[in-house]
């Protein structure tokens, strides 16, 4: 009876392996696994076989069917999968192609701009959009009546005390109207309030940079968007000279623009840095041209670009986040980062970086 089995499973294993189609398949499973199938009837004669051998041979008589079940299964499968999926391969089609996300280009440029800062030893801090009036202006030595206090030139929020707060306000200032003018919320115009944060939460020495956005209700045209980015810098210690501003300004527009980059500080007014420069580079595409006098559409003909506005720190700004002016000194600027990276990639309107317009996107 083994042999037979053994004889049988030979045959079986012989005739899967030349099973092609569906119909095949079907004729393997009636002749060896159906009610009436071979294995059927073998099991059904281990009641002719003596008492003592039926265990063993049932045994291997089960397990073959069961591997004969197996592999017709798999045969099934195989067919299945494989006629699906020759149905739907063409080869000759072009392959998918998967689009790559890239990095906004404002945030390129910042990321850049914040290597070159952190190499030179400063840290990133960021600060809040919502500001105070007197973070905003008060703290950096802008009075409530300077001109970019004036509504124009900032976003004012229309601040409701929430009750929370009610309970914690003093009797009489419970609302807006009672609201003191520097407790007024903004979103802030430039980045320089987080250095009053800054300031008043850490001691000298320290150098950081903070790029964030900022706010201005400019109506829109190819320089000038309500909202852009700023990357505002801070150095504060014992010792620090102008000196040390021109320095990590000149090794910035160096590794930034490259390395014949020329720099230029213009005198200039900012009412929290005293003395103050707005600082120029050489124009970077005409300076590269032999002839000089051509006209260029970057620089209009005047081969210097301004690229951010610096100054020593004023002595009424350390008196307000009470750092002492006699021990300490420091040096702070700021740059707007759509017109860096539009000088240097040579972008004319400033919307296309706010379109989400992928055939520009992609080119960075
Ligand atoms: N906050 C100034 C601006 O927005 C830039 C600036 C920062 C100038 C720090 C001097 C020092 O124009």
């Amino acid at each position: 009876m083994l042999d037979y089995i053994k004889k049988i499973e030979q045959e079986a294993l012989s005739e899967l392996g030349n099973i092609k189609n569906f119909p095949e398949a079907e004729a393997f499973r009636l002749k060896y696994l159906s009610r009436n199938g071979l294995m059927a009837k073998i099991l059904d004669q281990m009641k002719t076989l003596p008492q003592a051998e039926r265990p063993r041979v049932g045994k291997v008589a089960n397990e073959l069917k069961s591997k004969l079940t197996l592999e017709i299964n798999y045969c099934l499968e195989k067919l299945r999968v494989g006629a699906s999926s020759l149905e739907k391969i063409d080869l000759t089609l072009p392959g998918l192609n998967y689009q790559l996300g890239c990095l906004h280009p404002i945030t390129k440029t910042i990321e850049e701009i914040n290597q070159i800062f952190i190499s030179l030893g400063f840290s990133i801090v960021d600060g809040p959009e919502i500001e105070t009036q007197r973070n905003n202006f008060e703290a950096l030595n802008i009075p409530l009546d300077h001109p970019s206090c004036d509504a124009f030139d900032t976003f004012y929020l229309k601040r409701q005390v929430s009750a929370d707060e009610k309970t914690h306000l003093p009797a009489g200032r419970q609302g807006w109207a009672q609201i003191k003018p520097s407790e007024k919320l903004l979103l802030r115009s430039h980045t320089s309030p987080v250095q009053v944060r800054f300031m008043e939460k850490n001691k000298p020495p320290f150098s950081i940079i903070v790029p964030g956005k900022v706010y201005r209700p400019d109506a829109t045209d190819a320089s000038h968007s309500f909202m852009f980015h700023q990357i505002e810098g801070l150095a504060m210690g014992e010792n620090i000279r102008f000196s040390d501003l021109k320095g990590v300004l000149t090794v910035f527009a160096q590794r930034f623009f490259g390395k014949d980059t020329k720099m230029r500080f213009r005198p200039h007014f900012f009412p929290f840095t005293e003395p103050s420069a707005e600082v120029d580079i050489s124009c970077i595409i005409c300076s590269k041209e032999v002839n000089k006098d051509s006209h260029c559409s970057v620089c209009g003909g005047k081969k210097w670009l301004e690229i951010l506005g610096a100054g020593m720190v004023h002595p009424n700004v350390l008196k307000a986040v009470k750092i002492d002016s006699e021990k300490y000194t420091g040096f702070a600027f700021g740059m707007g980062v759509e017109r860096i990276a539009m000088l240097k990639y040579g972008i004319d309107d400033i919307r296309l970086f706010f379109e989400n317009d992928l055939r520009f996107l992609g080119q960075f």
